[in-house]
């Protein structure tokens, strides 16, 4: 990927994947971070192996530690027959505990007696059965914060602590976002046997400059949904999401220079001039240090002008700033 951020992600994930580093993956929904897990467990040295994922957020306490570690036949009520747990699914290869932050306390303890000599009892069982799995995590959230707040075992966040990986979110690595439309339109419109759409430039404008607070994840479904609708026909802005276009007419509202009784074909023109007003605005900011004064000179704007775009979030001025 283009951004500097996913280079740099992936240089770590090189050198660390070969080694047994517990690998932790910090970043939002939707950002990948179950993607680039896959990928590291693809270029270790148990790749042969299975890559199992679990989501700790999904899971109700009651069925967490059989989920994980397996039962013995008649462990409990409906327990019919011998159940494999996902760590015994993992053998040889590696287990993605996806959102650890939110294992339930009891069961962080059960993961960390587990993790102090990889060996475990399934549910009912009494043998204690050794496992060679490697481990990954995901987290929302650090977790650092989360053990001061009393809500995760600080023995167990040393434990697993190894490697850690930020994940930004897609809004913050703006140059993805066309490389991965563009992967997304070949790679769906193939899945589903149809001609890729093709994007009105006003569409793709909306697209790249929309905040995606669902990520990667979010990007795809909106090209799935395309593929299917438009089935090579142009798409349009009126055929994007709702989601898509209504910050669009935020942004416009912003500026007042929308009103509502314009057409969505004007009102995107102006979208696209305050998508290029603020990248302008934000790199200007940037070489000034985030001194909106040396900014508003260099640009030969108002000083105003220029505050209220940081202040409305409009444009992100730069950490470290004078202001
Ligand atoms: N770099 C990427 N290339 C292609 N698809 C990606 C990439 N990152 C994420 N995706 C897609 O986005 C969706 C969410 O990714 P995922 O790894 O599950 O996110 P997370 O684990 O952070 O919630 C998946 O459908 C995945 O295929
Ligand atoms: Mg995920």
């Amino acid at each position: 990927m283009r951004s500097a951020a996913m280079r740099k992600a992936d240089q770590i994930l090189r050198a660390v994947a070969a080694k047994e580093v517990t690998l932790t993956l910090i970043g939002e929904s939707g950002s990948g971070k179950e993607v680039l897990a896959r990928r590291a467990h693809e270029i270790s040295e148990r790749r042969k192996g299975p890559f199992i994922p679990i989501n700790c957020a999904a899971i109700p306490e009651a069925l967490f530690e059989s989920e994980l570690f397996g039962h013995e036949r008649g462990a409990f009520t409906g327990a019919n027959a011998r159940g494999h747990g996902k760590v015994e699914a993992a053998e040889k290869g590696t287990l993605f505990l996806d959102e650890i932050g939110e294992l339930p306390m009891p069961m962080q303890a059960k993961l960390l007696r587990f993790l102090e000599n990889r060996r475990y009892m399934r549910v009912g069982g009494a043998m204690k059965i050794e496992a060679d799995i490697r481990l990954m995590f995901a987290t929302l959230r650090p977790l650092e914060p989360e053990v001061k707040a009393g809500r995760f075992r600080g023995d167990l966040f040393y434990r697993i602590q190894g490697v850690t990986l930020n994940v930004p979110p897609l809004r913050e690595r703006r140059v993805d976002i066309a490389p991965l439309l563009n992967q997304f339109i070949s790679q769906l419109a193939g899945k589903h046997g149809v001609r890729p759409p093709k994007f009105s430039r006003q569409a793709k404008a909306l697209l790249l400059r929309y905040d995606w607070p669902g990520n990667v994840r979010e990007l795809r479904n909106v090209v799935e949904t395309l593929c299917l609708l438009r089935d090579g026909r142009q798409a349009r802005v009126a055929d994007l999401p709702e989601s898509v276009r209504s910050q669009a007419v935020e942004s416009g509202k912003q500026m007042d220079s929308v009103s509502s009784s314009k057409t969505t074909m004007s009102l995107d023109l102006d979208a696209g001039l305050e998508s290029l007003i603020q990248q302008i605005v934000e790199a200007a900011l940037d070489r000034e240090d985030g001194n909106t004064i040396k900014t508003a000179a260099r640009l030969r704007i108002s000083p105003r002008t220029v505050q209220r775009y940081v202040a409305t979030g409009r444009v992100r001025s730069p950490p470290r700033s004078n202001r």
